[in-house]
């Protein structure tokens, strides 16, 4: 019941307009978000990189509504990817469509996504596409896939196991030899979408695991869940699959340990860094996912 109220609270207004103006709210979410700027997001990735980790940057925003926005979101990508070339980081970016323009016009997002994944593939450099809620699903995967064709490996998915069609869509870009980063899924669907107990939705991630791991597609596996990175290390040992075949994701400021231990058993691991003004919806995801995460902000908000 948390959950669904939070995801509510994720997509009210008035909520958002008083947390992203007042300072409490900007220091709270500091735990998840690495700032408001670029500048932000590169000092982060520095350090992030000498801690051993590999990054993919998010500059948050999700359902522009103009041209003009859908660009100047796109630009902060450019801006990205130069800054890290330049500075040789390991870091890539990841975009959601909604971010620069697909609910203005999916013409607009195919045009903006993919200067920015032009850009990357002339930098050697690689762009991830987010995967938002079931309206977009089909978009953004035929999307990845005009754009793979045009820029082969410069591009990639993300595919969410509480999905019934994910085993179908792991099969369809693994033939294409499209990178995929496979996530539990983090929007509200259907019952007839998607699996409403999380224990099919566990048993479904092992699953595609197991397709994708010993696929030669390099695979990102995105979770948090100890569960399932144990399942992946077991089945990567049984399977003699090396690490180098895929990646542990995890969000920035979450699971921490975990993350620091992956790393220093020589795992691959990617932190997911979001950055931006637009922190709250993301924000409000994270609470979702993790109620105990209420309590971390409730002290906090009132601490400062
Ligand atoms: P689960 O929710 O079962 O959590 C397992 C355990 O992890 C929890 O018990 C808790 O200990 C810990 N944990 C999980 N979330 C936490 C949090 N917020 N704070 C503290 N602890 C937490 N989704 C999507 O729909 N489209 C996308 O493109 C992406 N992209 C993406 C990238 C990366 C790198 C990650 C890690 C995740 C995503 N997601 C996503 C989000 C994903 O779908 C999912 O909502 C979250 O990762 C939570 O699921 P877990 O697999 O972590 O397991």
């Amino acid at each position: 019941m948390l959950r669904s109220l939070l995801i509510a609270l994720s997509q009210n207004s008035s909520l958002r307009s008083v947390m992203e103006s007042s300072s409490p709210g900007r220091k709270v979410s500091g735990r998840f978000v690495a700032g408001t700027t670029v500048a932000d997001a590169l000092r982060v990735t520095r350090e992030l990189n000498a801690q051993g980790f590999a990054v993919t940057a998010d500059s948050l925003g999700e359902s522009v509504r103009s041209e003009g926005e859908a660009r100047a979101a796109a630009d902060i990508y450019h801006q990205l990817l130069d800054a890290i070339a330049a500075e040789g980081m390991n870091a890539n970016v990841s975009v959601k469509l909604t971010g620069v323009g697909m609910d203005v016009s999916p013409e607009l997002a195919e045009s903006t996504t993919g200067g920015i994944v032009e850009h990357a593939a002339q930098l050697g450099n690689f762009v991830r596409i987010d995967m938002e809620g079931t309206p977009y699903t089909e978009a953004t995967i035929a999307l990845t896939e005009r754009l793979h064709a045009a820029y082969p490996g410069a591009v990639g998915a993300v595919l969410q196991a509480y999905l019934y069609r994910t085993a179908d869509d792991t099969a369809r870009l693994l033939r294409q030899g499209i990178r995929i980063r496979l996530c539990k899924g983090a929007y509200k669907e259907p019952g007839n979408l998607a699996f409403p107990q999380k224990s099919d939705v566990d048993a479904n991630y092992v699953k595609l695991m197991k397709m994708m791991l010993p696929s030669g597609v390099f695979c990102g596996i995105a979770t948090h869940d100890t569960a399932m990175v144990a399942a992946t290390e077991q089945f990567a040992k049984e399977q003699g699959i090396d690490h180098s075949a895929f990646e542990f994701q995890m969000l920035y400021g979450v699971q921490r340990e975990l993350q620091r231990d992956l790393v220093k058993r020589g795992f691959g691991v990617r932190v997911y860094l979001p950055f931006g003004t637009d922190w709250y919806p993301y924000f409000m995801r994270r609470l979702a996912e993790r109620p105990a995460n209420v309590l971390f902000l409730a002290k906090n908000f009132f601490k400062i």
